[in-house]
């Protein structure tokens, strides 16, 4: 698995954390920014994450804002994504096992790190079934296909 991960300026103290937490975990990992607490628009940090998934040169994502909403909405228009937040341990899990989401948000205005730190473990732990989820993650494709040009 390769990881890339990025945030906003709200993010960005949950972002180091979480790549700390990476390091103690021996994941390697890239870092898309932003790396200082400057303003930066989330949609910005959100479009780098998810093209780099999207065009393969990683196969996960994290992505943190304040809420983890923006990010989210913002990397599901990227051709091929699917991005889920993910703020309790069962959606984390569910997002991979049933979704084959390869991008998580995460809010920082809404979690503590221990938390964002069990949901990373378990997200990066929890691979898609397939089975009956494979034809519904499938027809996400399709509707993507007949409205992304
Ligand atoms: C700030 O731009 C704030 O809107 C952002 O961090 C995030 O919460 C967006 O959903």
């Amino acid at each position: 698995m390769s990881l890339v991960i990025g945030a906003d300026h709200n993010g960005l103290e949950l972002k180091n954390i979480i790549i700390e937490f990476l390091k103690g975990k021996n994941v390697e990992y890239e870092d898309l920014g932003t790396k200082t607490s400057a303003p930066v628009d989330y949609p910005d940090i959100a479009k780098k994450v998810a093209k780099a998934v999207a065009q393969g040169r990683f196969s996960r994502g994290i992505l943190i804002c304040g809420t983890g909403l923006g990010m989210d909405i913002a990397a599901n228009k990227v051709r091929g994504i699917r991005a889920t937040v993910c703020h309790d341990l069962y959606s984390a899990e569910r997002s991979r096992k049933s979704n084959n989401a390869q991008i998580m948000t995460m809010g920082a205005q809404i979690i503590g790190p221990e938390l964002a730190k069990k949901l990373v473990e378990v997200w990066l732990n929890s691979e898609f079934e397939g089975g009956r989820s494979a034809p519904k993650v499938r027809k996400i494709m399709e509707i993507e296909k007949e409205n992304f040009s």
